[in-house]
């Protein structure tokens, strides 16, 4: 077979995802449909529970990925108000105005800190329309005694993030009785698998450690940019607002919208082979150590100067990323870079200063987003020792939010 073939769909659908899902089945206690990435799993959630034309509360500190999926959905992104402290939605300071003529409510999880979903549950019900929560920073997350993913009508994982997969994701359903329609509605979306694109994924763990080894990090990223596959220059892509408003123009759907929601993941609608899905199922079954390695971490850079207000004195989370808060953000991205830690997820500016009214509804309250996405540095808690030596020795200030931004 030539590379850029389809590989063959010798097996089952249903066999080859069973075993990543029951592995998420049983953590959640949800049905679990397997998805290509989180974004692919959203885009499939705001389809089924959306009308296009319909307005979606979310988080302006968001990746700007996200946002465009809202808008392949054919929706209108409305931003919501944060707090300061943890980019968490701020329910309290949404508009009634906002609150009317919503279609759904996407929560972020940012970093792995939970959205309020026990009130945004209530409030949804209340108003009848569905609470979808984006868990891809928040897998071993716990809101209110449960598991984050466990309050929307739809829940998505990613297991890029804590697992480590670089592909894949879940999508969970508080209706189990929803699956079938929603595989059959994924398997649609799905591109089939290339054996290129598998043979990449297989061969990419090694050469990431080659580079690492040899060094040659920023030659990698430059070739990768030379490839195609690197698309920021800078923290938000470029919006490209002629072309998006064109996009817009057209039908709702990924194919219009590609160029946006595949950047940092090319292969976000591909069919998995099984070289990816036995990676996924075995990173999968080690997920327990790891959000371990996470929760000890995170206590430790929760303890330090810049962890700020973010603990509230809760139970201590198995954060993605930390988001210590300093004053000179710029600064500590660049003492940790000269210490070969890079620091990735960063969300500056929020999406209503990226995108703008033609694209969305503005915060109402945008100077606690604006701060927060300014001064957070999210910190990987697994090398939280080695931050806290760097950011100690360049004598990082902490951040500290005077009320008004
Ligand atoms: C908050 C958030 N949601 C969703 C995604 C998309 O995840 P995936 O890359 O699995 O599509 C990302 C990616 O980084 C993210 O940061």
């Amino acid at each position: 077979m030539a590379l850029g073939e389809s590989c063959p769909a010798e097996f089952s659908a249903r066999t080859v995802y069973s075993g990543p899902e029951s592995l998420m089945r049983r953590r959640l206690g949800r049905e679990c449909l397997y998805v290509p990435s989180c974004r692919f799993g959203l885009y499939l959630a705001l389809r089924h529970w959306c009308p296009p034309g319909g307005r979606v509360l979310m988080s302006p500190v968001n990746d700007d990925v996200i946002f465009f999926v809202v808008l392949a959905a054919g929706l209108r992104p409305v931003q919501a108000p944060l707090r300061p402290y943890d980019g968490s939605i701020d329910l309290d300071r949404v508009p009634d105005s906002d609150w009317r003529g919503l279609s759904a409510v996407l929560t972020t999880n940012l970093y792995g800190n939970p959205d309020p979903a026990p009130e945004l549950r209530a409030r949804c019900d209340r108003l009848g329309i569905p609470l979808i929560e984006d868990a891809a920073h928040a897998i071993g997350s716990v809101v209110g005694g449960r598991p984050v993913g466990g309050f929307g009508d739809a829940s998505v994982f990613s297991l890029s993030k804590h697992v480590g997969a670089k592909t894949g994701g879940f999508l969970a359903v508080a209706d189990p009785a929803l699956r079938t329609e929603l595989a059959l509605a994924r398997d649609e979306l799905l591109q089939p698998s290339r054996l290129r694109a598998e043979l990449a994924y297989a061969v990419r763990p090694y050469a990431e450690a080659g580079v690492r080894g040899l060094r040659l990090v920023r030659a990698a990223r430059a070739a990768l940019r030379v490839l195609g596959q690197e698309e920021r220059e800078a923290i938000r892509m470029p919006l490209r607002a002629g072309d998006l408003k064109q996009a817009l123009a057209g039908e709702p759907g990924l194919s219009g919208f590609h160029s946006w929601v595949r950047v940092d993941m090319h292969d976000y609608r591909l069919r998995p082979g099984r070289t990816r899905l036995r990676r996924t199922e075995r990173l999968l079954s080690g997920l327990d150590a790891r959000l371990e390695a996470h929760r000890a971490g995170t206590r430790r850079l929760l303890d330090t100067v810049w962890g700020g207000g973010a603990r509230d004195g809760a139970e201590v989370q198995p954060l993605f990323r930390v988001p210590l808060l300093v004053e000179d953000r710029d600064a500590a991205v660049a003492a940790l870079a000269r210490r070969r830690i890079t620091t990735g997820y960063l969300y500056d500016p929020p999406l209503d200063t990226y995108a703008g009214e033609v694209f969305t509804d503005l915060s109402p309250h945008p100077a606690p987003a604006a701060w927060f996405a300014r001064h957070a540095l999210p910190a990987d808690p697994r090398r939280a020792d080695e931050i806290i030596r760097v950011l100690t020795a360049s004598g990082a200030r902490p951040a500290v939010w005077d009320g008004r931004g």
